[in-house]
């Protein structure tokens, strides 16, 4: 059986910075799940079914990744997909505390799954969802931060200021 992996996160919206580590992955993985968190109590720009039609735009051309939604814990969504190990990118050192407390409470809750970090692009190590938010709702150029389409429906979320 081939080897699966979960790449979660909010993807609120999805960065050029996440579809570098997506495309690493999918070089080590059989197949990779792009796993939208669907949490009520997080407050998001777009919707899930904004987040999901992006994304699916954005990975035409990798056949070996799909995207996918899950609530509840994540270790208990990767082993309903038959996966073991769940995909993480790294950024500055200010990412680590955070990735390592939650890789190990991940660890404790499922052994079978192995959380495996790629260290991200130089290129994209300040690029995050929610700094492109910001700067777009001030008409910032967050253009080669984020796909076309990404940006264009920024711009449409925000009333075409960029
Ligand atoms: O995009 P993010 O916010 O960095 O993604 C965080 C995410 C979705 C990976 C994390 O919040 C998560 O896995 N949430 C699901 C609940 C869970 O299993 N938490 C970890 C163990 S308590």
């Amino acid at each position: 059986m081939g080897k699966t992996a979960i790449y979660p996160g909010s993807f609120d919206p999805i960065t050029n910075g996440h579809l570098d580590i997506l495309q690493r992955g999918a070089c080590l993985f059989d197949k990779v799940i792009i796993a939208i968190l669907t949490n009520p109590q997080k407050k998001c720009l777009f919707t899930v079914e904004e987040r999901i039609d992006m994304i699916s735009k954005c990975i035409e051309t990798m056949p070996n990744v799909e995207v996918d939604t899950f609530g509840g814990l994540l270790v208990e969504y990767a082993a309903t997909k038959g996966a073991t190990a769940i995909l993480r990118g790294l950024r500055a050192v200010s990412d680590f505390e955070y990735e390592f407390q939650l890789a190990l409470m991940n660890r404790r809750l499922n052994r079978d799954v192995q959380t495996v970090f790629l260290m991200t692009g130089m290129r994209w190590i300040f690029t995050s969802s929610s700094i492109i938010k910001e700067a777009a709702r001030f008409g910032g150029n967050i253009s080669g931060m984020v796909p076309d389409l990404v940006r264009e429906r920024l711009s449409a979320k925000l009333g075409g200021k960029l």
